[in-house]
């Protein structure tokens, strides 16, 4: 496969603490992609209340278009107490939702692992959680969030969850691919005991591992059992593939494994672009004041290397972070006595540095 020398990057970094930590993961892009010689253009675009406040929308047409015309799109993180009077399409979140559907970013790409150095982090028992590696596959453009009928008359609201075969098919497609290339083992999370909206999805991922991935094992679980089996035994997971509501769910769960919601990066890919963003949200009371961990945002980083067919770069991001946690810095999140603190700032400069150093040491 043959590179391309330059890449469009376009920086949605949105409310909160969405830039400081976007900031951050460009810097170390920009670092290691000079280190491996080749170069990003960066074009910043407004979204969620940032886009609110200037433009009067949370997904403004030039940010759509921009996203459209970029090879990968870098997110911050979207919303605040500000908009939170806010209803319907004029919610910061909205413009989130919208974006994703732009970019037919149907499958989101949740890593969970917990690197050595944070084996203690957990509120969890480290024997439990140590080793665990697992990715979440999150349906992201359907479900109960986008469902038709939805509304609120009267004294009623009501949302949709509906899911189509096709929906279901391309979801478990993306599962069982990732599956292959992991451990081979799948799990498919829905509510097939109450909603016949699961049932659906659960005849239609039974019936594409059948058809198509008889080779590797599938179980399938209730989300409320999911939830539990999640922290009581995190390592026997490989791939949960789950509809949009239960991932959305279950990935801030999942987040207690390795301690931080402020460590899991994300991919949506699926469409013409890849968009790349952390898991956690806005957290605006800690916004711009060093505290914020920037790691989700450059894994998020490391995965859109990946999906531009830089893995070599890819490797060099996640090297920098596991070299900057095993040398003890941590931000306010993660850090205890015995640790050496780390503001946002500090810590991105930690991991470029590691990551840098890594790219030079290896040779071509
Ligand atoms: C996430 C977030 C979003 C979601 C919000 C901000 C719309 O919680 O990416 O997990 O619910 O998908
Ligand atoms: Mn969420």
């Amino acid at each position: 496969m043959t590179q391309a020398s330059s890449y469009r990057i376009a920086w949605l970094p949105g409310d909160g603490i969405g830039r400081d930590v976007t900031e951050q993961a460009l810097a170390v892009l920009r670092a290691v992609a000079e280190a491996s010689g080749f170069a990003l253009h960066v074009d910043e675009q407004l979204i969620g209340g940032a886009a609110l406040d200037e433009t009067g929308v949370p997904f403004p047409d030039a940010t759509c278009e921009a996203c459209l015309d970029a090879d990968a799109v870098l997110l911050g993180a979207v919303g605040g107490p500000k908009w939170d009077a806010n209803t319907g399409a004029q919610r910061p979140e909205s413009g989130l939702l919208q974006l994703r559907k732009a970019l037919g970013a149907f499958a989101n790409l949740r890593p969970v692992s917990v690197p050595d150095a944070l084996a203690d982090a957990s509120p969890l028992r480290s024997e439990i959680v140590a080793g665990t590696d697992l990715l979440i596959v999150r349906e992201l453009t359907g479900g109960i969030y986008f469902g038709e009928p939805r509304g609120r008359t009267g004294d009623e609201a009501y949302n949709t969850m509906r899911y189509s075969e096709a929906e279901v098919d391309r979801i478990a497609e993306v599962a069982f691919a990732w599956a292959r290339k992991r451990r081979g083992h799948v799990t498919s999370v829905d509510k097939a005991n109450v909603l016949v909206v699961s049932q659906l999805w659960r005849d239609v991922v039974t019936r594409v591992h059948a058809e198509r991935h008889a080779d590797l094992s599938l179980e399938h679980l209730y989300v409320d059992n999911a939830a539990m089996q999640v922290v009581r035994r995190p390592r026997d997971f490989d791939v949960i593939v789950t509809g949009n509501l239960f991932g959305d769910i279950l990935s801030d769960l999942a987040a207690t494994l390795p301690g931080s919601l402020g460590l899991l990066p994300s991919a949506s890919v699926g469409g013409p672009v890849g968009l790349f963003e952390p898991v956690h949200g806005s957290a605006p009371d800690i916004a711009g004041q060093g505290k914020a961990n920037p790691i989700a945002a450059i894994l998020s980083g490391a995965m859109m290397l990946d999906e531009l067919g830089r893995p070599e770069a890819a490797r060099a991001v996640r090297h920098g972070v596991e070299a900057a946690l095993a040398e003890g810095y941590r931000t306010a999140d993660l850090w205890r006595e015995g640790l050496t603190y780390a503001s946002t700032d500090e810590m991105g400069a930690r991991i470029r540095d590691h990551a840098v150093q890594f790219i030079n040491q290896v040779p071509a």
